[in-house]
């Protein structure tokens, strides 16, 4: 079994990838999306995404992060993934899943899973670019519109090269919509025989357990969960359900705030401890309280009065 820990853009970020790792039960990390549309990006986009990249390609705690690109256009795809093996990327991860209509607008993300010949020749063109020794794998949604092409979208990263495709069980019009569809994983996993991730709704190990069952896999992702229950990585990883005591869940709060303050924006600080309380409500009433509290906080040091226990 694998446990990843989703890309999140705007959420999953190198301070966030430091924290879920450091409390544990992940492999692996995908990077937030770099958006690749004109020419080869400098190394500081890249460094920006994932500043890991400089310590080994790994978080503190050891777990690599593989850096994921998105774009549509095959050969600059594979510059810019040929360039980021160069900078240390120990795995490069390809997005046909974001369903942000600013990005599909511009042939990128889900709206490429409208054509199967475009995923192989993306995925073709990374595989030929980056050195053999470094993963190349991709990450779809169950269709754009429908699900109609999943198995030959499924299919057609396969025989590009991809070495693990990770299903969010979803199509990009179903956008975050609950059920995620784990009952089409299973065909996609009997069909390929590279590793299928199982992504999608997955919040405590209740959902583990069906999403394993009804899937059939044994590699996952997952995203919002581990945002809301900081601990879900460990309870799957120890097959325990107990969540961390909520004073835990301030520690982490408070460790949190002190790493983004590197961020050197008082309001955007705010904005991103804010941001994780309000997600973390949904597993914590103590979080929804808090939220009330410090929603109108416009600094990091006016929140962290409210996170000492
Ligand atoms: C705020 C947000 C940002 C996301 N950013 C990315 C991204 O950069 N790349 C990507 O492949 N998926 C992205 N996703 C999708 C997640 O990786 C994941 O597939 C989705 O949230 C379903 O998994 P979950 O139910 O475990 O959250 C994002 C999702 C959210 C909610």
């Amino acid at each position: 079994m694998t446990l990843t820990l989703a890309p999140m853009e705007g959420v999953v970020d190198v301070h966030m990838r430091d924290i879920l790792t450091r409390i544990g039960g992940f492999d692996l990390c995908v990077s937030e999306f770099v958006r690749v549309s004109k020419g080869i990006l400098p190394a500081a986009t890249f460094r920006h995404i994932c500043p890991e990249l400089d310590q080994g390609g790994k978080t503190a705690s050891g777990v690599p992060v593989h850096v994921q690109l998105m774009g549509g256009e095959a050969s600059l795809m594979a510059e810019n993934a040929a360039f980021v093996a160069s900078l240390g990327a120990p795995g490069i991860d390809i997005n046909f899943g974001c369903p942000a209509k600013t990005v599909n607008r511009h042939d990128a993300g889900a709206s490429l899973l409208q054509w199967p010949d475009r995923l192989h020749e993306i995925v073709c063109a990374v595989r030929r670019a980056v050195p053999e020794e470094i993963p190349v794998s991709a990450k779809m949604r169950l269709g754009f519109s429908d699900k109609s092409l999943f198995l030959e979208n499924a299919q057609a990263i396969e025989a590009g090269g991809a070495m693990k495709l990770t299903v969010h069980a979803r199509t990009k019009l179903e956008g975050y919509k609950a059920p995620a569809h784990w009952e089409y994983l299973a065909p996609i996993r009997e069909t390929l025989s590279i590793p299928v991730v199982a992504n999608g709704e997955i919040w405590t190990v209740e959902d583990f357990d069906a999403c394993r069952n009804i899937s059939g896999c044994t590699d996952f992702m997952v995203g919002r969960g581990v945002i809301a229950r900081p601990s879900l990585g460990l309870e799957i990883a120890n097959r325990q359900d107990k969540a961390f005591a909520w004073p835990i869940i301030l520690d982490w709060l408070s460790y949190y705030r002190n790493l983004i303050m590197v961020m050197d924006n008082d309001v955007r600080e705010a904005g991103r401890i804010k941001q994780w309380v309000k997600l973390l409500g949904r597993s914590y009433e103590e979080a929804t309280k808090l939220f009330v509290d410090i929603r109108r906080l416009q600094t990091p040091d006016d929140i962290q009065v409210f996170l000492i226990k």
